[in-house]
């Protein structure tokens, strides 16, 4: 063992900026009652509860077998590409160049590319409060300033364009949005996304656009970003619609000018995504395959339809029908309990008391992190149903 006592490092000052998920926090209370013995139910997941389907799992093993496991090429191997593309012309009758995919470690490390290309020192980015946390630290991450921009139900939880004419000054450089958005469920309408894109446009800045979850989408066929110019970027990956979270793969298109850059950036920060969930993911869009995936986004489907009239019955208000993802942004100042309006403390008693775990809004943003608890449907429907049981004795429901 090595005597010296460990020499205090200091810290780059971005670290200090990252908060801690409360969620964690959360999650950490539930490990210890379960160990306890506590039967615990998890509505607080980001991820699915599905995994990888069969054909997958074949097409992994046998890519382990065949070697094909050395580095690729930093922008994915071309059969993906060309995969990806092939996906976009059926799900969403668009055309895209396979050149123009960039293939990564999960959506991530797509976010963290695309900040990297486009931000620099002091540039501010815009995107609405409540967002997926880590879009701000992506942006700071490149020395840039999330600019957050408070979204309510009236905008759909969305940044608009009337924001983007607002609030652009010299130093703004683009927009980030996420559409479905976590986490609220909720995307933003068509012709509000093409007034944004044509709003910063008009401004010479960027639009990214992560569809993660556009896969999930329950009320109508989805519209990419891309459909609204070449200059849109788009995040997407292979964690939620297609259940490969720990996989780590996803991609970004990017307009045709920005691959040379995003080639460059990619061999230099990471050579390239995993050669062995890229060819496991070949096998994502055989037919069987999809046939799997739209079976489950109905699963995900019936649940949500189940679950938000049982909230409101509770006496949370959602006051946006989420249209997608597996979440649920649900107002909670009017519910009987009485922590009604303290988000935090409310998801503490539903732990403590009803063995439910959700996430409180501040995890979110901070426009109105009290109100809101973000409910995730990714769990069995059973299990929902047993939920709003135990949500219904604690609130004498
Ligand atoms: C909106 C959004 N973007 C990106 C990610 C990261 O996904 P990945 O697993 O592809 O890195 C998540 C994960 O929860 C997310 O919710």
């Amino acid at each position: 063992m090595n005597s010296v006592s460990e020499p205090q490092l200091r810290l780059a000052a971005r670290v200090d900026a990252i908060a801690p998920f409360y969620v964690m926090e959360v999650a950490k209370q539930a490990a210890l009652l379960e160990r306890a013995g506590r039967d615990i139910i998890h509505m607080s997941i980001g991820e699915p509860d599905f995994t990888a389907p069969e054909p997958v799992l074949e097409a992994a093993a046998n890519a382990l077998k065949s070697g094909v496991t050395q580095y690729t090429d930093a922008l994915g191997i071309h059969a993906l590409r060309e995969a990806i593309a092939g996906h976009y012309a059926h799900a969403y009758g668009i055309d895209v160049d396979p050149a123009r995919i960039v293939v990564t470690a999960g959506a991530s490390a797509a976010l963290l590319l695309a900040c990297t290309a486009l931000v620099d020192r002091d540039d501010e980015v815009l995107m609405p409060d409540p967002c997926y946390p880590c879009n701000r630290h992506f942006v700071a991450a490149a020395e840039g300033k999330p600019v957050l921009v408070p979204s309510g139900p009236a905008e759909r939880f969305q940044l608009t364009a009337a924001d983007v004419e607002r609030l652009w000054n010299a130093r703004t450089r683009g927009v980030l949005l996420a559409s479905p958005s976590n986490p609220t469920g909720t995307s933003i309408a068509p012709d509000e996304l093409r007034r944004i894109v044509e709003a910063v446009r008009a401004r010479g800045g960027f639009t990214i656009v992560d569809e993660i979850y556009q896969g999930l989408s329950y009320d109508a066929r989805p519209v990419s970003a891309l459909s609204f110019g070449d200059d849109v970027i788009t995040v997407n990956s292979f964690s939620k619609y297609f259940n490969m979270t720990g996989w780590r793969l996803g991609w970004l298109v990017v307009p045709p000018s920005l691959v040379g850059a995003f080639e460059k950036l990619s061999q230099n920060l990471f050579i390239c995504a995993s050669a062995l969930a890229q060819h496991a993911a070949l096998a994502c869009f055989e037919t069987r395959t999809l046939d799997i995936y739209e079976a489950r986004r109905l699963e995900f489907k019936r649940r949500r339809d189940f679950i938000v009239p049982a909230l409101t019955a509770l006496g949370f208000e959602v006051p946006v029908m989420p249209d997608g993802a597996f979440y649920v942004y649900a107002d909670c100042r009017s519910v009987p309990h009485a922590a009604a309006g303290d988000s935090a403390a409310l998801t503490r008693a539903m732990l403590h008391e009803a063995g439910v775990v959700m996430v409180p809004g501040m995890d979110f943003g901070s426009a109105a992190p009290q109100a809101y608890i973000r409910v995730s449907y990714a769990t069995a429907y059973a299990k929902l149903e047993q939920a709003v049981e135990r949500l219904q004795q604690l609130f004498g429901r």
